[in-house]
């Protein structure tokens, strides 16, 4: 991991942030580079939708305007990091838990920049153990349904979400159909969010400063 191409990955991605913009912003270390980045030009964006606390944390400290996704509609962009990526750009995300609201502002995002250093890249999804947010109570049913599908649940003790649930973290899946299993993994009561983001990749990826 390194960590001089996270911050090249974080200062790249705000080439691609036009003015007047309400920014999509992600959460983790190379993101962090990227908000320090983008307080160099917060006069020319209107503000972020944030998807942690942890971040919003940083962005108030910068002092760059937090909305609520609810007051803006759709994003032009929204810059966040990955645990994998894939040749497809298919990822797996929420190694910092922060997987559900990072879905859901990636979703109302018309182009997500994916920022990493080049130990994330991989050809099959899978290495990282993938991080599943639960309902507390859906824990052990959860974990059982991920047994009968030949994954190892491991709860990420002491964890508790921005949302006030839990995370589950699954070993030993080597993932061939990425969005066959998120579309299946989806249908189990007591999942909030699968980290994959298969059915909605990232549109460009940036290694350090080079677009994959
Ligand atoms: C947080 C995430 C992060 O994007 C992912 O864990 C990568 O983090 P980092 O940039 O610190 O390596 O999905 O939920």
């Amino acid at each position: 991991m390194s960590s001089e191409e996270k911050r090249l990955a974080g200062e790249a991605a705000v080439k691609y942030i036009e003015d007047g913009a309400i920014v999509g912003v992600g959460t983790g270390s190379t993101v962090a580079f990227f908000i320090d980045a983008l307080a160099g030009i917060k006069d020319r964006i209107q503000g972020v939708v944030s998807s942690s606390e942890q971040s919003t944390a940083q962005l108030k400290k910068h002092g760059i305007p937090v909305f609520d996704l609810n007051a803006t509609g759709s994003l032009t962009v929204y810059v966040d990091g990955a645990d994998e990526c894939d040749p497809h750009k298919r990822l797996i995300k929420g190694g910092g838990a922060a997987l559900t609201r990072e879905k859901i502002v990636a979703q109302a995002a018309q182009k997500f920049i994916c920022i990493i250093d080049s130990s994330k890249r991989v050809d099959l999804l899978g290495k990282f153990p993938l991080p599943i947010e639960v309902i507390p109570m859906a824990r052990s049913l959860v974990g059982r349904e991920i047994v009968k599908r030949g994954g190892n649940p491991v709860w990420r003790d002491g964890v508790v979400t921005d949302n006030g649930n839990w995370i589950i973290d699954v070993h030993g899946w080597q993932i061939a159909d990425p969005v066959g299993l998120e579309n299946d993994l989806n249908q189990i009561p007591g999942i909030v969010t699968v980290g994959l983001f298969a059915r909605r990749p990232a549109d460009v990826v940036l290694i350090g400063d080079k677009l994959m």
